[in-house]
C-alpha cells in the first residue's frame, strides 16, 4: 500500500510504498477512506515537536474495517470507524476513573517509536505516528483506538471529528464545562478554533467572540455560532474583548500553540475565569503571567484532545451533524489525492485552508 513518509524535518512528504502486518489479537486493520491534514502534523514536520524519523504521519481518519484481530468483538469486517489518537486500556487508574484521554498503558498507548506495525523494503525502521498513521492506505491499530459510526454518516465529515473537531468541541464541553450564557473567547479560529466556536455554540455560551487574524475565517466564525469578532490587526486583543464584555469573559480558549496568545487567553479572564489552552506550543517554550492575577481566582489549565471519551462523544458529534447543529460540511476547503498532500500542507502555512482532507479510492 501507498504512504506519505516524513524522512527529515522541513522536507516534503514523500509517497512509498508500505506494509502492515496481520492484526494481532486485539488489533484492527482498517482501509483508510478520508484523512484529514491538522496543523499538529505539522507541528511535527517542522521539528517544532520531537519524534522518531521516519515516519508516516497522519491522525485524523475514517475508514472501514478490514480484518480484525481474534480477540476483537467490538467491530466486525465492513463496519464505519473514526480512527482517535487517544488510544486507551480501560483499566488503568486514569481509564478507570474516566480520564481515558490521560491513560498510562504503554503497551496499549504506545510512546513514539515503540510501535512495530509499520514496515518497508528498506532496513532503517518506520514508525507508526501516534498509534495511528493515517497518511496510508491502510492503518492498524489498537481496538480502542476506534469508534464505529453510522454508516449513513458521509466518511470525509466524519474524519473531521477524529481530531480537530473532538478537540475543539471537547475543550468546552468536556474540559471547560462551558455553562449555558458564560461568555466564551476563541484565539486562533482555524479547524480546531471553529469546532470550539460550534460546541460553544451547542453548549449554549452567551458571548462566543471569535478572535483570528484572517477575516475569512471570522467571517466562517459568524456562521457557526460566533456573535462578535475581534480583529487583532484593529489593536490590542485583550483590550478589544475586555471593551466588548466590561471586564473580560468566563472562559477563553488558546487554539493556536503561541505564547503570545496564551498570555491574551489568561489576560483576556473575567475574575474567576478560566484559559484553556488547546494549541500545541511549542516544545520548551515558557508563557509569562501576572502573579496578581490569581488572586482574583482566574485559573488557567491545559486540554488534550478536548477531553475525549472518544466512543461516547464521536457518536453525539454525528448526531450533532445529522441534526444540523455542527457545521461540518463548512470545515471542508480541499479534497487532495495522497500524491497531493504537499501541497495541502503548504495552503495550511499559508493559512489558506479550514481542512484538507486527503480522499483515498474507494
Ligand atoms: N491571533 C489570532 N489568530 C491567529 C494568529 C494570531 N496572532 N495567528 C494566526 N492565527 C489564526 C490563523 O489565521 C488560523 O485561522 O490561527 C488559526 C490556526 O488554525 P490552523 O492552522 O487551521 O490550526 P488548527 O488545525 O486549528 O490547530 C490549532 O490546535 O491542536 C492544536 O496542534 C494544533 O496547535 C495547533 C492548534
Ligand atoms: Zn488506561
Ligand atoms: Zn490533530
Amino acid at each position: 500500500m501507498k504512504a506519505a513518509v516524513l524522512q527529515e524535518i522541513n522536507k516534503p512528504l514523500v509517497i512509498e510504498d508500505v506494509s502492515v502486518p496481520n492484526p494481532g489479537p486485539r488489533e484492527v486493520l482498517i482501509r483508510t477512506r478520508v484523512a484529514g491534514l491538522c496543523h499538529s502534523d505539522l507541528h511535527f514536520m517542522e521539528g517544532l515537536y520531537p519524534h522518531p524519523l521516519p515516519a508516516v504521519l497522519g491522525h485524523e481518519s475514517a475508514g472501514v474495517v478490514e480484518k480484525v484481530g481474534s480477540d476483537v468483538s467490538y467491530v466486525k469486517p465492513g463496519d464505519h470507524v473514526v480512527t482517535c489518537l487517544s488510544v486507551f486500556c480501560g483499566t488503568c487508574d486514569n481509564c478507570t476513573t474516566g480520564r481515558t484521554v490521560l491513560c498510562t498503558d504503554t503497551t496499549v498507548k504506545m510512546l513514539p517509536g515503540q510501535s512495530n506495525r509499520l514496515s518497508w523494503a528498506r532496513s532503517e525502521k518506520l514508525n507508526q505516528f501516534l498509534n495511528l498513521s493515517s497518511f496510508a492506505e491502510q492503518m492498524l491499530v489498537h481496538e480502542n483506538a476506534i469508534v464505529k459510526i453510522r454508516k449513513d454518516m458521509p466518511l470525509e465529515l466524519a474524519a473531521l471529528i477524529g481530531c480537530g473537531v473532538i478537540t475543539g468541541y471537547g475543550a468546552v464541553v468536556n474540559t471547560a464545562k462551558v455553562q449555558a450564557g458564560e461568555t466564551v473567547a476563541v484565539v486562533g479560529c482555524g479547524g480546531v478554533g471553529m469546532a470550539a466556536i460550534n460546541g460553544a455554540a451547542i453548549a449554549g455560551a452567551g458571548r462566543i467572540i471569535a478572535i483570528d487574524t484572517n477575516p475569512v475565517k471570522l467571517q466562517l466564525a459568524t456562521k457557526l455560532g460566533a456573535t462578535d469578532i475581534v480583529d487583532p490587526a484593529r489593536g490590542d486583543v485583550v483590550q478589544q474583548v475586555r471593551e466588548l464584555t466590561g471586564g473580560g469573559v468566563h472562559h477563553s480558549f488558546e487554539v493556536l500553540g503561541r505564547k503570545e496568545t496564551a498570555e491574551q487567553c489568561f489576560g483576556m479572564l473575567a475574575p474567576g475565569g478560566t484559559a484553556t489552552i488547546v494549541g500545541m506550543i511549542p516544545f520548551g517554550q515558557k508563557i509569562e503571567l501576572h502573579g496578581f492575577d490569581f488572586l482574583r481566582e482566574r485559573r488557567i489549565q491545559g486540554s488534550s484532545m478536548g477531553s475525549n471519551h472518544f466512543r461516547v462523544d464521536m457518536p453525539r458529534l454525528v448526531e450533532f451533524y445529522m441534526r444540523g447543529k455542527l457545521h461540518l460540511e463548512d470545515w471542508i476547503s480541499a479534497k487532495l489525492k495522497l500524491s497531493e498532500i504537499n501541497e495541502g500542507f503548504a495552503n495550511m502555512k499559508a493559512g489558506k485552508t479550514l481542512r484538507s482532507v486527503i480522499m483515498f479510492d474507494a
